[in-house]
């Protein structure tokens, strides 16, 4: 009996087109295709049909009953769109309208700071090398003159990725990587790069930071050439009135070992907070590079000398930029990057 279920899909259709909202949508839908509703009601009928009609009747049933099953789905989505298009016209928001440009954005001031520090350094004859941040306790301690259990280990609070892994405590054993890779040839090269440490975060220390570590090796190189490029460098990146003061120092790969300091930036070595009134600024560890070290890289020390240094990143930009805080350096707040 086609013409039942036609005038059935018609009217459903009908009824369904007329259901403007979520309420009036799931009456149509109990309606019609519910457990009781009109299509199972028709399909009862097939019992009081001859044999041979009911084939014909099962199947246009249940095609009526998929179309309409289709349609609720359709109709559905059509209202839930225009509804959302209401919610947008109501809050007075054109989504058609072109977006906010992406703005370019520009290099984080580690980054920036770092860079200035490259161009000084290439102009003075260093290339850049890079080495692993994931270091073996060899390279970061035992080549560097530390053996295991080396009281001197107890300079840097280690994180250990298993016995013999080590996230890099600085980026000393980079030391020993390019004069591996390079021997028997001079070397003059800067090795920047992050280092962590097992530390408590507050405002002075972070757990990972940058360092530049600098190594020149040849023949004939003496502590004046490292205080002259130390010197150089300052002048450079602070301004040429700076003056370079030397300490002595320890550390197990370099003999002698000293410590870098300039005049203060600010109070120009008066005396202020920052240089805590000793008008002075540290700027890092240094040395000769000693000659177990220079042996460990592949250099006969009774040939060759070198030195090497350890320069600072994010505390030297905080006092230029008078940051007090180092943990805003990599808290990723726009507020504080957007700034440099
Ligand atoms: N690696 C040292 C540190 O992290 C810094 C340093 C000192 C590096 C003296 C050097 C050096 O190359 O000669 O504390």
């Amino acid at each position: 009996m086609p013409e039942q279920t036609d005038s059935l899909l018609e009217e459903a259709l009908q009824a369904l087109e007329a259901a403007s909202d979520a309420a009036a949508l799931q009456v149509w839908r109990t309606g019609y295709l519910g457990r009781k509703g009109q299509v199972s009601e028709l399909m009862k009928l097939i019992s009081t049909l001859p044999k041979e009609e009911r084939p014909a009747f099962g199947q246009a049933a249940n095609e009526l009953k998929r179309t309409l099953e289709t349609a609720f789905e359709a109709r559905q989505e059509a209202l839930a769109r225009e509804e959302l298009a209401g919610e947008l016209a109501a809050e007075g928001l054109d989504v058609t309208l072109p977006g906010r440009p992406i703005g370019p954005g520009h290099l984080h001031i580690t980054t920036q700071t770092l860079r200035q520090n490259y161009a000084i350094f290439a102009e003075m004859g260093f290339q850049v090398y890079e080495s692993p941040d994931v270091e073996t306790d060899e390279l970061n301690f035992g080549l560097l003159n530390m053996p295991p259990h080396h009281p001197a280990r107890d300079m840097w609070d280690t994180f250990w990725i298993s016995d013999e892994i080590v996230l890099r405590t600085h980026t000393s054993p980079g030391q020993i990587r390019v004069m591996r890779e390079r021997h028997p040839e001079p070397i003059r090269v800067i090795l920047p790069g992050k280092c962590y440490r097992y530390e408590q975060i507050t405002a002075r220390s972070e757990h990972q930071f940058y360092q530049v570590e600098g190594l020149a090796v040849g023949h004939g190189i003496t502590m004046t050439d490292l205080i002259g490029t130390l010197t150089e460098f300052a002048r450079r990146l602070y301004g040429p009135e700076r003056r370079i003061r030397i300490r002595g120092s320890y550390f197990p790969f370099t003999e002698p070992s000293i410590e870098a300091d300039m005049d203060c930036i600010l109070c120009l070595g008066e005396g202020c907070r920052v240089c805590k009134q000793s008008g002075w600024l540290e700027i890092g560890g240094a040395g000769m590079v000693h000659p177990v070290v220079l042996q460990n890289g592949g250099y006969d020390p009774e040939e060759w000398s070198g030195f090497a240094f350890g320069l600072g990143v994010e505390r030297p930009a905080m006092l230029k930029y008078e940051i007090d805080d180092i943990r805003l350096f990599y808290g990723n707040d726009l507020r504080f990057l957007r700034q440099f």
